[in-house]
């Protein structure tokens, strides 16, 4: 029996059901208010991250766990895992921890990822990139959605900053493999898209196969970044934040090497995927 973290977000349905279909037994956590619809074949426990006591029991009779709940939160399970006697365990990390942008959301994932190297488990850490695929990801079907509706998109900045996003179900693929390779203990894999691409391909990737022609609209960082810190300020639920802005002017392509040889991990190009999430929303 596998206990799992995060099966009600988004990637988490996706691991969940690659674990479903091979036909592993899974108990999952969820919180009070967490969706379930849709979630069969599994059964569940009501708990909080937050509070280790409502779930450090749950975990009684399981043999591994797969994390895909954020990487701060690595604590917290790491301590239930040793009271279970489980060891071994695959914890959701990110790609953030390789930003060199000086931002909290950064200093979490390395901190969450050292407590998991130094745990004495038999962990595997995953890296994912941006995580894009059916329904609202909440990443690259926005993006998408904006399009479709706008004949402008800005962009900030010149947009020829490297990008590599993954399909969200060859990261699920990812996670089921990673569990069963012994090979994988004691080490980290970066999850990407085959290959980086600029920001602005991406823009016209995307416009293509919406078939629609978008005119893209250049915002200069440095008059972005104040104001956005302006209306960080201003409004509480502003939807960028600074350090958003610094992250998206940084290059974000990665070495999928090991992944690829270790995990056998063989994710689809951006254009196919983005034709997959198109059929399967
Ligand atoms: N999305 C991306 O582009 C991306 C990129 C890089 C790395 N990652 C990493 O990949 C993993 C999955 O990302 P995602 O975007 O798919 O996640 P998500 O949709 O935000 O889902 C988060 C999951 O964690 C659960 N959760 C949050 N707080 C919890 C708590 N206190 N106790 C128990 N469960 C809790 C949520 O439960 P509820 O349903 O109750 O809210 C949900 O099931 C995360 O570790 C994320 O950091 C994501």
């Amino acid at each position: 029996m596998i206990f799992l973290t995060g099966a009600t977000g988004y990637t988490g349905k996706f691991v969940l059901d690659a674990l479903v279909k091979a036909g592993e037994r899974v108990r999952c956590l969820v919180r009070r208010n967490s969706s379930v619809n849709g979630l069969d074949g599994v059964s569940f426990h009501t708990g909080d991250l937050e509070r280790p006591e409502s779930f450090v029991d749950a975990l009684a009779g399981c043999t591994s766990v797969i994390s895909v709940a954020h990487i701060r939160f690595a604590p917290q399970i790491v301590d239930a895992c040793r009271k279970a006697g489980i060891i071994r365990a695959v914890f959701f990390s990110s790609t953030r921890r390789f930003s060199k942008i000086d931002d909290a959301s950064v200093d979490a994932v390395i901190a969450g990822e050292e407590t998991v190297v130094t745990s004495g488990l038999d962990y595997t850490l995953l890296r994912p990139s941006m995580i894009y695929g059916p329904g609202d990801d909440r990443n690259i079907s926005r993006l998408y959605a904006f399009l479709n509706r706008h004949r402008l998109m800005p962009i900030l900045g010149a947009g020829n900053n490297l990008v590599q996003p993954v399909y969200v179900a060859d990261v699920a693929a990812a996670a089921r493999d990673a569990l069963w390779r012994a090979m994988a203990i004691g080490r980290a894999y970066t999850l990407a898209g085959p290959k980086p691409m600029t920001y602005c391909d991406m823009i016209d990737v995307l416009a293509h196969t919406a078939g629609r022609l978008v005119l893209k609209v250049h915002i200069p960082l440095f008059v972005a970044r104040p104001l956005v810190g302006l209306g960080e300020k201003l409004m509480p639920k502003f939807p960028l934040q600074v350090a958003q802005v610094r992250r998206l002017g940084e290059n974000r392509a990665f070495d999928i090497s090991k992944a690829r040889w270790e995990l056998c991990f063989a994710p689809r190009s951006f254009e196919q995927g983005i034709q997959d999430a198109k059929i399967e929303t």
